[in-house]
């Protein structure tokens, strides 16, 4: 039996190299494993609970197909597509709404620090909260069920929503007989442990990241703000500092042995950073040149999305069409 892997990613932000070694690479990987049948989907609907603005919408949107493309992903070997442009997902979601316990929801945590973060300012506690953040588990389940996913990867943020998904499908199971296949999580690791500028993870939210697709100047200026102590040059240096384990990722164990060597060695601060922008730079140019094509290229783009939503449809029809019979809505 082939694994049915579905995953989706949201239009929110430029993509940062945590990103890419904590999902994107991995998700390309498991495209290209024959094993895998892979539907990877831009989750605009769900972004659309915090953007509110077409041009805003458009472009990020875009933006992360273009990424992903340019990373590798092969539109032959896994479906790509927008969920908008699947409406079965929005009618599964409302019926699968009809069987959600609004107790569930109230239990989620985005919703739950929304309404931690208003107690503490005396505010009322569903301020600032939209019927999109608050149902957003229950769409998210309608993606991960529609097609039937048996894994699906995620940051370990998302655990839980994986966990909900399953709850919605045993309601639905339970009552109109078993349509829905119990999806399991995969949780990438290493997500965890990708560093960002100033040595803590990599993360938007501590604005220490550093773009994937940026210019080489700019790439050349991120690296350069990477924190380090102030040894000097001829002293010795941590082998497992910042630099060090983000110049792990981009070369050969053997390389990166040769870096850790040179800075217990007493290699300057200067020249550390001069070789782990030359790694980063010779493992991301030619990715940045397809992203670069691709982007200038939007139509092709379209095409590829648009090919990737009918196919999505076809398998989406099959669990869509059941799901319609079992709710005595088809004869
Ligand atoms: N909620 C996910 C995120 O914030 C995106 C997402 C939407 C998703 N639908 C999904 C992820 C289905 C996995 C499966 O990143």
């Amino acid at each position: 039996m082939k694994e049915r892997i579905l995953t989706g990613i949201k239009p929110t932000g430029i993509a940062h190299i945590g990103n890419y070694f904590g999902v994107i690479k991995s998700s390309v990987q498991m495209a290209n494993n024959s094993d895998n049948e892979c539907l990877y989907f831009i989750a605009d609907d769900h972004a659309l609970t915090t953007i509110y603005n077409a041009e805003e919408m458009k472009f990020n949107t875009y933006n992360i197909a273009c990424t992903w493309l340019a990373c590798g992903l092969d539109p032959n070997k896994a479906i790509f597509f927008k969920q908008s442009d699947i409406p079965e997902v929005f009618h599964l979601n409302w019926i699968l709404s009809c069987l959600t316990p609004k107790g569930l929801m109230n239990r989620a945590h985005a919703y739950k620090a929304m309404v931690e973060k208003n107690t503490a300012n005396n505010e009322d506690k569903d301020a600032g909260v939209n019927m999109g953040l608050y149902n957003y588990p229950i769409l998210m389940a309608s993606d991960i069920l529609l097609y039937g996913s048996t894994c699906v990867p995620v940051g370990l943020d998302q655990k839980q929503h994986i966990e909900i998904a399953n709850d919605i499908a045993k309601y639905f199971n339970n009552k109109f007989g078993d349509v829905f296949v119990y999806p399991k999580e995969l949780i990438d690791q290493e997500v965890c442990t990708i560093l960002g500028l100033d040595g803590r993870k990599m993360s938007k939210s501590y604005n220490n990241t550093i773009q994937l697709f940026c210019s080489e100047k700019e790439l050349q200026k991120s690296v350069n703000k990477i924190v380090t102590d102030s040894r000097l040059p001829g002293e010795s240096k941590d082998p497992d500092c910042t630099l060090s384990k983000l110049y792990k990722l981009f070369t050969t164990p053997q390389k990166h042995e040769e870096y850790k060597q040179k800075l217990i060695a007493g290699m300057g601060w200067g020249d550390a950073k001069k070789e782990l922008f030359n790694v980063m730079n010779d493992y991301i140019s030619p990715m940045r040149e397809k992203y670069n094509y691709y982007m200038a290229h939007p139509e092709e783009v379209d095409a590829i999305l648009n090919d990737g939503a009918a196919k999505a449809r076809k398998i989406a029809q099959k669990v869509y069409n059941k799901v319609l019979k079992k709710v005595g809505f088809s004869k």
